[in-house]
């Protein structure tokens, strides 16, 4: 229902003028701990050292980059963000800094010092076998323990490299300008903590927040935003474990059952008894504290989410309400749409293979009005914390679900192998151009580096997903469905001159529709 709220209030966004575009951005971000000094800070240059030689900048006596320029996405956009520099997530990260390592090769990271996702070596020249991603259902018993200790352990340990900042980018460096407003968090709070990020409205002033911006929603960076945030949780969960190859599973909800099979107390919890929208004191989980949940406080107060507990995780499955979860035929469907996305590449492109995915289109590609289908249906059933965007991560069936629809994601990609030019380089909403940096991640990362097979990224899917039929992909192209509307359309025009030779012309309107329900008997 939040998901839907949230919806309400986006529609809510023209209220909101230019009138008050004086108040100082809203901003705060994520950075390396090692460029959060306030000198790092004022030159606006994240470079640092690899290693403890403070000469070696970005790791470049080894060759494996150097200091330079950020690039960032000038073209224009479209959707409800009409506002400009009024929000520290444009042009991502230039308000921040302007300056990052440029890796070579295959290396990655603030400085250099990782690879790229899918190699390994000490010159990240190796391919790195490829890390296998099963359904919960199919891990081992110890895979299961393995999967829910590292997630525990990740609400528990500091990030290592990542801090957060705790105040909008102009009060950054704290009231005497030599105290950054930063705060350390831990592994899983940075993970809920970046999908709240991207999802925040932008401050306008004191209880005045402008809610028409979505960073990770709403178009086509769906599902590359989400692929890179579960890339970089399993990277840290693998080092935090010391196995390289440990996978993410995933949850397949298609099972158009009425039930959350995966609310159990071996998995992610059941329900407590004595209130069904608490987990069962059974299950680790029930300990667990949501952080970035209180909006409309950072809105009220201008300021954003410092990763301070905000209380227990909530979770509903299902209620009392007669909802089903999406079915294997709505995934089909899905998978038979051969455009990955259509303008305007928002909430309520048609026949957009990300629109349907993301759940506002039927699960046939259509949209009429705005509906509630598999990825968003998936978060709705759950309820609770789950149903609000800014919040969801803090479930970790966050985790399993969204590594499904990737999964869905990937299936769509080596069915259709798409070119990049498919994804649209300009007059996306904000956030969603090709080129874009992906926010707010750091280093910068753009939609088109993500827009790949998970193969190529070094992991796969140990997964069987319905084949689309060859009508439905034809249906589901775009010349296809016209050839075939067109086809349908000369029929019908051959048999209506037909019988209107036979028995004279009558007017469509006089023809007597049944006014029986398709559901009754003929
Ligand atoms: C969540 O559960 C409550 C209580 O059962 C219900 O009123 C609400 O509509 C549910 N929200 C969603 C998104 O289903
Ligand atoms: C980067 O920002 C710094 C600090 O504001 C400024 O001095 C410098 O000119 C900027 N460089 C570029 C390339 O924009
Ligand atoms: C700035 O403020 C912080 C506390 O907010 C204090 O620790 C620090 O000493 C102050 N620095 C200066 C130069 O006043
Ligand atoms: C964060 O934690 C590290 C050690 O893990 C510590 O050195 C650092 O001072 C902490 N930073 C803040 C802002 O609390
Ligand atoms: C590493 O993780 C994989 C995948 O979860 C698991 O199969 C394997 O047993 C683990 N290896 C060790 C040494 O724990
Ligand atoms: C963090 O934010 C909460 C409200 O969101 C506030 O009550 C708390 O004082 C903040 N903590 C710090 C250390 O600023
Ligand atoms: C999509 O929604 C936007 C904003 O609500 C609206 O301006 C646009 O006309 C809609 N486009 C279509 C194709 O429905």
């Amino acid at each position: 229902m939040a998901y839907l709220l949230q919806l309400a209030r986006l529609f809510c966004w023209t209220v909101l003028g230019c009138l008050i575009c004086w108040w100082p951005p809203g901003a705060k971000a994520q950075f390396p701990r090692a460029c959060v000094t306030v000198e790092i800070l004022k030159s606006k240059q994240c470079c640092p050292a690899l290693g403890s030689d403070p000469g070696n900048v970005c790791g470049s006596q080894q060759g494996q980059g150097l200091c330079a320029d950020v690039q960032v996405d000038t073209r224009p956009w479209s959707g409800p963000y009409t506002l400009r520099n009024v929000d520290d997530r444009e042009r991502w990260p230039h308000k921040f800094f302007n300056r990052s390592c440029h890796c070579t090769g295959n290396f990655a990271g603030y400085n250099c010092g990782d690879c790229k996702f899918g190699w390994t070596g000490p010159n990240c020249d190796e391919r790195k076998p490829l890390v296998v991603r099963k359904n919960i259902h199919s891990l081992t018993e110890e895979e299961r323990v393995q999967f829910l200790d590292v997630l525990d352990r990740a609400k528990n340990t500091i990030h290592p490299d990542y801090v957060i900042a705790t105040q909008h980018w102009l009060s950054l460096l704290g009231p005497n300008g030599s105290n950054p407003q930063v705060a350390n968090c831990s592994i899983y709070n940075y993970f809920v903590w970046l999908h709240y990020y991207s999802v925040r409205d932008t401050l306008l002033g004191p209880g005045r927040p402008f809610t028409a911006i979505d960073f990770s929603h709403q178009g086509p960076a769906f599902v590359t935003w989400h692929r890179y945030h579960l890339l970089l949780l399993e990277r840290d969960l693998q080092r935090l474990i010391g196995n390289e190859s440990f996978a993410l599973p995933y949850w397949n909800f298609a099972t158009g059952r009425n039930e959350c099979d995966v609310c159990t107390d071996q998995l992610f919890g059941a329900s407590r008894p004595e209130d069904p929208s608490l987990i069962s004191q059974n299950s680790r989980f029930s300990h667990w504290e949501i952080v970035c949940n209180s909006l409309d406080d950072y809105n009220r107060l201008v300021t954003l989410c410092n990763g301070s507990n905000e209380g227990q995780l909530r979770r509903n499955p299902l209620g009392k309400s007669s909802k089903f979860l999406p079915t294997m035929e709505d995934i089909r469907n899905c998978l038979s749409l051969q455009d990955f996305d259509k303008p305007p590449f928002f909430r309520n492109s048609s026949f957009s293979f990300r629109n349907t995915l993301e759940g506002f289109d039927e699960p046939n590609g259509m949209f009429d009005s705005p509906s509630v289908n598999l990825h968003n249906l998936a978060h709705s059933v759950l309820n609770g914390t789950s149903a609000s965007p800014h919040s969801a991560a803090n479930d970790p069936i966050f985790v399993v679900l969204h590594s499904f629809t990737d999964a869905v994601f990937d299936e769509w990609m080596k069915l259709f192998s798409p070119s990049a030019s498919v994804w649209p380089q300009e007059m996306a909403p904000i956030g969603h151009n090709r080129m874009y940096n992906i926010v707010p991640f750091f280093p910068p990362v753009t939609n088109e580096e993500l827009f790949l097979t998970a193969e190529q990224l070094g992991y796969s899917y140990a997964i069987e997903l319905p084949e689309a039929h060859a009508w439905a992909i034809m249906v589901g192209s775009t010349i296809g469905g016209t050839l075939i509307a067109l086809v349908v359309l000369v029929l019908l025009l051959v048999l209506f001159r037909h019988r209107r030779r036979r028995r004279g012309f009558e007017p469509l309107m006089n023809a007597s529709f049944s006014k029986k329900k398709y559901t009754e008997e003929a």
